[in-house]
């Protein structure tokens, strides 16, 4: 049965303000709710899993601030960190052992990074990670992938060219074309297009970047003999393979990806998770690539909240819970039991529908296709059953983000109770979305 609409009336006028101070009334664009029904919702606080609205409505929330709340909302371990700090200072522009705790916390977990460098967002940690590899390399052509999001830097706004493999375009104004000329697109766990860029652009190419696993257009789960494969071209041809692990690190275990497909990229580059909330990235490397950068090398990069000590507090006290025995079988096993119990009642209903999962990550696909590893198999008209369903799980209090593109996130705050309910309003929603 179809529940009532929920009241928007707070939010509507919120939004309505709003956009007389920013473009389209959000600070980043997917928040304006264009791919959804209705107007965004303002949200007022959060805890645990649950957010409320500015009309008092409450959610269970499983885009959890786009993946940095592993914990869920207002944990208190980092809570009281932060507010410590709080008490002692902002930004001092000069380091702190903070910034020593939180890197000896990654590193000596992780063994795919020997040096770090902190900055503020994964867009920065990524823009600097190409830096590095083109002044790693001394060469300038770098190759992502179709359906991969890197941030919002110049040289990863670029989108694929009508060939099979041809420069990319822009995809979005602004980016000058010359930026976009030493970016090449290709499609994911396409062997031949790869081989063909190499030939093609012998000793230009610095480096190959590719999500860890894609998780940004649908969750891309690529099987480990296509990453072996990623692994194997770049070493011959003496370029570098970035994982971008802005959403996988940490999310599928402190070594993300790379454990997970067990292969050493050149670098990484993290965000989200690591700052527990608060804005935080970072890049990595063996120390012998990170010695490219400045002050020890001549890559330049550098920032004036980077290793900022609030955002420092924030990310100790969440991986300090993070590296804890057991975190995250523990969340793997919660979101497979989950998954399982809805994709129980699609085959009941032979519903023409997939949930696609790992780690703590789902991505439903409305797809007959047992497996989805390409952006061009992710089909554009079937949104409009996420959209469907997406407005009927807001109407029973359950928010997701606001695009059938965007994957959900489960937190280790949500309670079986939590997910149960999730759950009926699903198999409800989702009844409505086939009608
Ligand atoms: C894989 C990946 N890389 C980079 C970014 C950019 O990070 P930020 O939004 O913190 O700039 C994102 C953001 O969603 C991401 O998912």
């Amino acid at each position: 049965m179809k529940a009532q609409d929920i009241s928007r009336e707070k939010s509507a006028e919120l939004f309505e303000k709003a956009k007389n101070y920013f473009p389209g009334g959000v600070n980043s664009p997917v928040r304006a709710f264009k791919s959804v029904y209705g107007t965004p919702l303002f949200i007022e606080r959060g805890d645990k899993a649950h957010l409320w609205d500015a009309d008092g409505n409450e959610f269970i929330d499983f885009c959890c601030s786009w993946g940095p709340l592993i914990l869920g909302h207002n944990n208190s371990e980092i809570r009281e960190a932060v507010q410590a700090q709080l008490a002692k200072g902002l930004s001092f522009g000069a380091p702190t052992a903070l910034e020593n705790e939180l890197a000896e916390l990654i590193i000596s977990n992780n063994k795919y990074v020997e040096k770090i460098r902190f900055v503020s967002s994964g867009t920065e940690a990524v823009m600097s990670a190409i830096r590095l590899a083109r002044g790693y390399t001394k060469r300038d052509k770098i190759v992502k992938f179709e359906g991969c999001y890197h941030g919002h830097s110049d040289s990863l706004l670029v989108k694929a060219g009508s060939g099979l493999v041809t420069f990319g375009e822009t995809s979005s104004a602004g980016v000058p074309k010359a930026f976009a000329d030493e970016t090449i697109v290709i499609g994911l766990n396409d062997k031949a297009a790869l081989e063909q860029v190499f030939v093609d652009f012998k000793d230009q190419i610095a480096a190959v970047i590719i999500e860890g696993v894609p998780a940004n257009n649908g969750l891309l789960i690529q099987d480990k003999a296509y990453i072996q494969f990623l692994r194997d071209i770049t070493k011959s041809n003496g370029s570098l393979l970035i994982f971008d692990e802005v959403i996988t690190g940490f999310r599928l275990g402190f070594e993300g990806a790379a454990k997970y497909y067990d292969i050493q990229p050149d670098i990484l580059t993290y965000g989200k998770i690591i700052g527990g909330g608060m804005p935080v990235g970072v890049y990595g490397a063996s120390a012998e690539i990170m010695g490219h950068i400045s002050p020890d090398g001549g890559v330049y990069q550098a920032g004036t909240l980077s290793g900022n000590p609030v955002a420092m507090a924030a990310g100790i006290a969440a991986l300090s819970i993070l590296a804890q025995p057991g975190f995250y079988e523990n969340q793997e096993k919660t979101t497979l039991a989950f998954v399982e119990e809805i994709r129980a009642f699609i085959a009941e209903n032979n519903l023409e529908v997939k949930i696609f999962t790992l780690g703590s990550i789902f991505w439903f696909a409305f797809t007959s296709l047992d497996k989805i590893q390409s952006a061009d198999q992710i089909e554009h008209e079937s949104m409009g059953k996420y959209k469907i369903m997406h407005r009927e799980l807001l109407n029973r209090g359950i928010y997701f983000g606001p695009s059938g593109y965007e994957v959900g996130f489960i937190s280790a705050a949500h309670t079986q109770e939590d997910l149960s309910t999730t759950i009926s309003a699903i198999k409800e929603a989702l009844l409505i979305a086939f009608e």
